[in-house]
């Protein structure tokens, strides 16, 4: 009902616009996942191998494990899967599992760390995938797995510039026998693909996909090369993918974010996903996000 005329006390609304009929969000459909994730127990920050690092700042273990476990208890609440890799001590950068190795089709393509202070995690990825019933494939390119690779409707994107190499590639596409689209990153604080883009839809079998990505990451090429296979991609700003915001990671439906990621949020709500908003912000300090301390197992 409008205005009730009868009524004459009420002022006369000069103009009525019809609400603005929004655009039906589609329906976007989740599909149960499964995760590997190392607890954080012997994280900090004693070396900087990326922009956000300062070895002289202080890092609180129990506020990144707290915020671990509850990402933990959010997958689980999502029906997720979480396996778990034991924690080395001394190798403060474990908790990023997604750096350890990538997974299609019950293949494993293991790490080889960019870093020395990381190279020693290979060992037990490799380890955990072999007794996990994967496949492993052994890398002769240096790569860090799922920080630089994506899986995105049956085709494997892959970064590379700071970290992985472009060799890795060519590896990846003769392991996984899938198109492998290569991506040059140019910004270091965008230094894996993983905080540059994020996968939202991404069928089992082959399928069309959707991501969300900040654009100025990527060189030209790469640019039009996402612009031409993702046209219908939510573009997020530099200013929220500096705090990780493309580090999120989506069931198809669900996309655990960052919590202050609010313009993403508003733009993955509008899109028909559902936000699903953590603080990881003691992570944050090493430079690593949801997406870091989650590697996809896909058997
Ligand atoms: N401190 C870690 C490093 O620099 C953070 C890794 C974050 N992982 C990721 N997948 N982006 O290697």
């Amino acid at each position: 009902m409008l205005l009730d005329t009868a009524l004459p006390t009420i002022a006369p609304t000069p103009t009525i616009a019809p609400a603005p009929t929004p655009e039906a969000a589609p329906t976007r459909t989740a599909s149960p996942r499964s995760y590997l994730m190392c607890r954080p127990e012997y994280f900090t920050v004693s070396y900087a191998i990326n922009p956000f690092m300062n070895p002289d700042a202080p890092t609180d273990t129990a506020r990144a494990l707290r915020q671990w476990d509850a990402l933990v208890g959010v997958y689980r609440g999502l029906g997720h899967e979480v396996a778990f890799l034991g924690p080395v001590p001394g190798l403060v950068d474990m908790v990023f599992a997604a750096n350890g190795g990538f997974t299609v089709d019950g293949r494993a393509y293991v790490a080889s760390f960019a870093h020395p202070e990381r190279r020693a995690e290979a060992d037990s990825f490799r380890a955990w995938f072999a007794a996990h019933g994967f496949e492993t494939h052994e890398p002769a390119s240096v790569n860090e797995g799922e920080g630089d690779f994506a899986f995105a409707g049956g085709v494997i994107l892959a970064g590379h510039g700071f970290r992985s190499s472009a060799e890795s590639h060519t590896e990846l596409a003769r392991v996984f026998g899938r198109e492998v689209l290569s991506l040059r990153l140019v910004d270091e604080r965008f230094y894996h693909l993983d905080v540059a883009l994020t996968v939202l839809d991404s069928e089992a079998i082959d399928g069309p996909a959707r991501i969300a990505y900040l654009p100025s990451a990527f060189d030209e090429a790469g640019r039009a090369l996402l612009a031409d296979r993702f046209p219908d991609s939510i573009l997020v700003s530099e200013e929220e993918a500096a705090i990780l915001a493309l580090n999120s990671v989506s069931d198809g439906r669900n996309v655990v974010v960052a919590q202050d990621a609010h313009d993403y949020i508003a733009a993955l709500a509008a899109a028909g996903y559902t936000p699903v908003p953590v603080d990881l912000s003691e992570l944050l300090k090493s430079g690593g996000g949801v997406k870091c301390v989650s590697q996809e197992l896909r058997r």
